[in-house]
């Protein structure tokens, strides 16, 4: 690409969309290698859409029974960041290391998933977030990321970039038109997700959610409490003040302090002018508007 800058530097272009080279090659691999198993569950986000918490809530939904008799200072979640327990494809973990049924994630838009994902008769939960928001929370995460070597880019060159469709895993507005629509043809298979419904309606989304991947809560456990336990296990004041959150390290050498910000519904009004705002919701109402999908 002719563009300058931290991004531009690291993105090729497949299918359609922009990736960096390390993520470029997992695909290749995994395209080649990956073979999806009926029970999978595939959690598919764009990125900053809310993976971590996504990724928490289905592993603590997936294992409640495993340490539900367990003292709470057991759960995986109180040491280990979600990022390190659900790993992500693209990065080709070793699945052997996964309990059935298996939990992983993927960036990758629906054209570029392993045939075997779309062939087999395995889950996938897709979660998205409103553009400004995704847009404003890459744009601090990238910059908490930045090295010194892989050169600067304004927020504005960031942004036109963006819009364009410029950015790793984008065009984003490609990357979630391609899952709505599946969504739509397949809903047993897909299930899409918004970051705001699930702030908005977490006991609502996770009982859905629980149903979907086929361990529905039982009355029991709903008097029992044990979907307000998951929530606030989960929620962004619990998982950013735990010791491993504020210190540790992922697998791959990221500090995880890294993903928790604010996870807040409408934090882009802080960031961006009244200008960039009506542009991306112009492009918003184009692009996915018109096939009634607003955020
Ligand atoms: P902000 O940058 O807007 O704060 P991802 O996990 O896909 O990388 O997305 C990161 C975004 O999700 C960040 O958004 C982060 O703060 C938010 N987030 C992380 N954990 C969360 C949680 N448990 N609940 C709500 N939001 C969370």
């Amino acid at each position: 690409p002719k563009e300058k800058g931290w991004i531009a530097n690291h993105l090729h272009q497949y299918e359609g969309f922009w990736y960096p080279t390390r993520i470029l090659q997992g695909l290749l691999s995994c395209r080649k290698n990956f073979q999806a198993l009926d029970a999978d569950i595939l959690l598919v986000t764009t990125p900053k859409s809310g993976t971590t918490w996504l990724k928490a809530l289905a592993f603590a939904l997936l294992n409640r029974k495993r340490y539900e008799d367990k003292h709470i200072h057991d759960h995986p979640l109180l040491t280990t960041n979600p990022h390190d327990l659900v790993p992500l494809l693209e990065l080709i973990p070793d699945l052997n290391l996964l309990s059935s049924p298996r939990l992983f994630s993927t960036h990758l838009p629906y054209v570029s998933l392993p045939k075997s994902v779309k062939e087999s008769n395995c889950k996938i939960v897709y979660l998205c977030r409103d553009p400004k928001d995704t847009f404003v929370s890459m744009w601090h995460f990238a910059n908490k990321l930045r090295l010194e070597s892989i050169g600067t880019n304004s927020l504005e060159e960031c942004f036109d970039m963006f819009c364009r469709g410029m950015n790793p895993y984008g065009p984003y507005w490609d990357h979630v038109l391609g899952h709505w629509k599946e969504s739509l043809e397949r809903p047993e298979k897909i299930m899409f997700l918004k970051f705001e419904d699930l702030k908005r309606e977490p006991i609502i989304v996770l009982k859905k959610l629980a149903e979907f991947v086929g361990c529905p809560f039982s009355k029991e456990e709903e008097s029992k409490g044990i979907i307000d336990g998951i929530l606030n296990l989960c929620s962004f004041d619990n998982l950013s003040n735990l010791e491993v959150n504020k210190t540790g390290k992922l697998k791959f050498g990221v500090e995880n302090k890294i993903f928790f910000r604010r996870g807040e519904v409408g934090d882009s009004k802080n960031l961006l002018t009244v200008e960039m705002n009506e542009q991306i919701n112009t492009i918003a109402e184009k692009k996915l508007g018109e096939h009634g999908l607003r955020f």
